[in-house]
């Protein structure tokens, strides 16, 4: 992993803001998604706002667990597992990221500086390269 200290601490102060916002956050993120690639609505069979609850709980843990990278590696190994029989590739974490930028840079302002921003970019990596890798282990493209 390989986040600064103080990239650490951007993206958990930044989170603690989000937190309070998160049923909107949520409804935005899917709202940015579904505008840049409408084609990844149909893979959402359940209810959007309880997925949203899921993914900004998962988030959040992520996030806390940032400091503890050995525990965060295998959580998202089993997410990444979960995935591939959502029918989620390799290729829909981009614009993931980029909704989730999207999110943040609308739920933030001001406070989405462009060092916030580039640590957030870190981490939506390291969470997609730890994800996808798993994947291609289980044969997904
Ligand atoms: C940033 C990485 C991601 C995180 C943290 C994340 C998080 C989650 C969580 C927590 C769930 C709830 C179910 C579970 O725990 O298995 C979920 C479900 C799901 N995610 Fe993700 N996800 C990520 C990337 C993606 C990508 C790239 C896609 C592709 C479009 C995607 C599509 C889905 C779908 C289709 C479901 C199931 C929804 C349903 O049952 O209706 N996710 N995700």
């Amino acid at each position: 992993m390989s986040l600064t200290e103080q990239q650490i601490r951007l993206i958990q102060r930044s989170f603690d803001l989000v937190r309070p916002i998160s049923d909107a956050a949520a409804a935005l993120f899917y709202q940015n998604l579904f505008e840049i690639d409408p084609s990844l609505r149909q893979l959402f069979k359940s209810d959007l706002h309880n997925q949203g609850r899921k993914l900004m709980a998962m988030l959040d843990a992520a996030v806390k667990g940032l400091n503890q990278p050995d525990k965060l590696v295998p959580v998202l190994e089993q997410l990444a597992r979960r995935h591939i029989q959502y029918g989620v590739k390799t290729s829909h974490f981009s614009p993931v990221g980029n909704a989730l930028l999207y999110t943040l840079a609308e739920g933030l302002e001001d406070e989405f500086t462009p060092e916030t921003k580039a640590a957030w970019i870190a981490v939506l990596h390291l969470v997609a390269d730890v994800m996808k890798a798993e994947m291609k282990r289980q044969g997904c493209s």
